[in-house]
């Protein structure tokens, strides 16, 4: 292993750069020739690629975003874009790649090992943390402070004014943000696409809480299970409580990201870099039980498993 490209792909996730910097600066540590690939697959099948040395990723540490640009790539699932792909890298000698991104870029990467036997190594980072057989992606602890920071706010004016909030956060299939900034938030109800939900109940719970005395009401509601002003709408033709709909949209994905992002990223990043020297290829890296650990692609890219029952019984205890 002598050369190696780096891209970022789908949806960008902060800490992108801190791996990008460790990638890079630790590949040239191990004597390995780095090169930065732009808008993720986009740039290897454009040959948009350049050669990285130490000072090009000067300065990127604590910002969010990727240097590198990304892009959602339609174009490598076709015959055509991998071939292109691949003449790119054999033009280049490039020997293996590191793969910055969430569950879909590692079933791109997986395809792509399939047909062309380059080594390809996930870094797992991803606001959704959908990566399956891995407990943390990096970025996803930025993105739960940021819409925990927007539903604090939020929460001094519900419950100043007394009304009902429904905060639509990202999460088109997995309603991680969703519970998690539910349960941290200590909101009333959460709606993901993990679980289906019984409208009539929620808008009794709320008539009901009201009879007691209880006027301010936050319902969480993951991008994919629903729309918050359908819903908030909704909420208020029935139950006729003043009711109020927040999209909290993309501020999710940006902003500097927070130390356990950077560390994570780091620590990836390394074991990236580390898994191509010994000639591994399709492995996702992510931290699981507090180890970074190598989870296969093959099961990198399955439907994630996780805690959805026990989370929301919580929210719904401590409610
Ligand atoms: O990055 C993942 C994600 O944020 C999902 O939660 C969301 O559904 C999607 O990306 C939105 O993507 P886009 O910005 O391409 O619309």
């Amino acid at each position: 292993m002598k050369r190696i490209a780096v891209l970022t792909t789908g949806g960008d996730s902060p800490g992108m750069n801190a791996a990008i910097r460790t990638v890079v600066r630790y590949g040239i540590y191990n004597k390995l020739e780095v090169w930065g690939v732009f808008r993720g697959w986009w740039g290897l099948i454009n040959e948009e690629l350049k050669i990285f040395d130490h000072r090009s990723v000067s300065g990127i540490v604590n910002q969010g975003g990727t240097i590198l640009k990304t892009a959602r790539c339609p174009e490598f699932k076709t015959e055509e874009g991998m071939m292109r792909a691949y003449n790119t890298l054999k033009k280049y000698n490039i020997d293996g790649i590191i793969i910055i991104g969430g569950e879909g870029s590692f079933t791109a990467g997986s395809e792509f090992y399939k047909r062309y036997k380059v080594p390809c190594i996930g870094i797992s980072a991803s606001i959704d943390n959908d990566v399956n057989g891995i407990e943390m992606t990096f970025g996803v602890d930025t993105a739960l402070n940021t819409a925990l920071d927007a539903l604090d706010k939020i929460r001094d004016t519900a419950t100043s004014m007394e009304r009902i909030f429904v905060v639509e956060v990202m999460g088109k299939e997995s309603g991680f943000i969703a519970l998690n900034v539910a349960l941290a938030g200590g909101c009333e109800e959460v709606i993901i696409p993990e679980r289906s939900y019984n409208f009539e109940a929620i808008c009794h719970d709320i008539v009901e809480g009201n009879l007691r005395g209880k006027v301010s009401w936050i319902i969480v509601v993951a991008e994919g299970a629903g729309s918050a002003e359908e819903i908030a709408k909704k909420i208020h033709e029935i139950t006729d409580l003043e009711t109020r709909a927040v999209i909290l949209g993309h501020i999710q994905r940006g902003g500097r990201p927070t130390a356990l992002s950077r560390r994570l990223a780091i620590l990836f990043a390394k074991e990236a870099v580390n898994c191509l020297l010994e000639g591994q290829t399709c492995k996702a890296i992510g931290l699981t039980r507090g180890e970074i650990v190598r989870v296969d692609f093959e099961t990198a890219i399955q439907k994630k498993i996780w805690d959805v029952e026990g989370l929301y019984k919580m929210v719904k205890v401590l409610t």
